[in-house]
């Protein structure tokens, strides 16, 4: 395995985002519920979050639950939710000890109230000391979808523009992204999909333009440490060109 932190070509990617996908096939497969599945899924949480901390990976976001997901059965949301506040519970130390502050995306105004105090608490207490760097911010997607946050930006924008409609005419896509929730995160270099589907879900579609995209077929739940850094080396052989030459 290649040691990525001692490469000096910048071929590690600042942000790696995963689509968590397979988790109830996994299950199936082995003759369980699907929540066995997501539970499980946890400790590939916890692999990808120690692997870019070894690796030097500064931003991972991980898409956890989308909008669509609301239609789930009622029992796997409630199950999903409850995990959820359950890993926060259980992980929230370790990650401060390691340097990482953990933060979550989402439409809130569907959540559980009381998930989400234990989120802005944990994102509390994981936040840096003032003037410091966390190690990896861990970025989890709750409740989000890239239309929603595409018009939750068009709105902000709108409402912005509105005393003065003129302004739209100096309007250019860094003040697009900046009205965006992802607005103090660089886009990400590489999106990751376990489970051998291809495709992007309604996930970060403005953030995405530029990205470099891996399909897997792993099953969440078996994409450990190798896994993750076998998709860092993929990454590490791209030649990105932004649509220039070189
Ligand atoms: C997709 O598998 C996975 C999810 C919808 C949930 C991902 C959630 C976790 C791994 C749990 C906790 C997460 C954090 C950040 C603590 P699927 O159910 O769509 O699988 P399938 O396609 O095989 O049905």
């Amino acid at each position: 395995m290649e040691d990525f932190k001692n490469t000096e070509s910048g071929k590690v990617p600042r942000h790696v985002s995963i689509i968590m996908d397979g988790n109830g096939r996994w299950a199936q497969q082995r003759g369980k519920e699907r929540v066995f599945g997501h539970s499980h899924g946890v400790e590939s949480v916890r692999a990808c979050v120690e692997a870019s901390v070894e690796t030097g990976v500064r931003y991972l976001s991980l898409f956890a639950f989308s909008e669509e997901n609301w239609g789930r059965p009622q029992a796997e949301v409630s199950t999903l939710m409850g995990l959820m506040f359950k890993a926060i519970a259980d992980e929230v130390s370790a990650l401060k000890k390691q340097g990482v502050r953990f933060r979550t995306l989402g439409d809130f105004s569907r959540l559980d109230p009381a998930l989400v105090e234990a989120i802005r608490s944990a994102e509390a207490a994981t936040a840096p000391e003032e003037g410091k760097e966390p190690v990896l911010d861990l970025i989890v997607f709750l409740s989000y979808s890239g239309k929603w946050d595409i018009l939750q930006a068009a709105k902000k924008l709108a409402l912005d523009c509105a005393g003065d409609i003129s302004r739209l005419e100096n309007v250019g896509p860094d003040d697009f992204a900046a009205r965006l929730v992802t607005r103090d995160i660089p886009d990400p270099d590489l999106i990751i999909r376990t489970s051998g589907e291809s495709r992007l879900s309604n996930y970060l579609l403005w953030q995405a333009a530029y990205s470099e995209f891996l399909f897997v077929d792993t099953l969440w739940p078996d994409f450990g440490k190798e896994e993750f850094k076998s998709a860092l080396s993929e990454y590490s052989k791209r030649d990105r060109r932004y649509g220039k030459v070189k």
